[in-house]
């Protein structure tokens, strides 16, 4: 049966409570789905998923140190991750504060491991972005993308 994963790194909460959310989301369009922080999550932990969504802090208009080391810790991994599904989430502080560079990055990266990124013409494009705490508009934009995270990963792993 096809399972997800969403890792997050948060320090103050904002990208762990989208997490939850995207997580909750894909459980109930019926993807089982962990959620977890990134440091109970090694790279071949990641062989085990159909759908990984990762989120981050927008540190820098990039993604925080710890995802970036799973993903440098997964280079051992090349090839493995081929035709899973990926999305990406952010938080920053504020509204041009470099959320979407940080989704950016993030999908970048999954795209060089050969995963399936899927944008959204009419919710948030690359994928939710948050100021600050999670606001009603941003609980929606994360139900929204795990829900469609879910769909897919049933669709593409029928
Ligand atoms: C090292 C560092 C760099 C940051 N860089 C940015 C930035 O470039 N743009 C921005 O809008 N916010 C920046 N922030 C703010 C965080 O992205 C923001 O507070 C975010 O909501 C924190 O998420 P968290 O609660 O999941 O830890 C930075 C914070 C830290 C600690």
């Amino acid at each position: 049966m096809a399972k997800g994963i969403v890792i997050y790194y948060s320090r103050s909460g904002n990208t762990k409570q989208m997490a939850q959310i995207i997580a909750e989301a894909m459980n109930n369009a019926g993807l089982p789905t962990d959620c977890k922080s990134v440091d109970k999550v090694k790279a071949e932990d990641l062989l085990k998923f159909d759908a990984i969504v990762i989120g981050s802090p927008t540190y820098y208009g990039h993604m925080a140190g710890p995802i970036k080391q799973l993903f440098d810790e997964a280079v051992s991994l090349h090839g493995r991750l081929d035709g899973k599904i990926g999305a990406a989430f952010s938080s920053s502080a504020n509204i041009g504060g470099g959320n979407e560079t940080t989704i950016m990055g993030i999908l970048e990266a999954m795209l060089i491991a050969g995963m399936v990124v899927w944008g959204d013409s009419q919710g948030d494009h690359y994928g939710p972005v948050s100021i600050g705490k999670p606001d009603q508009r941003v609980e929606k934009q994360c139900a929204r993308r795990g829900k469609r995270i879910a769909e897919l990963t049933q669709k593409l792993t029928a």
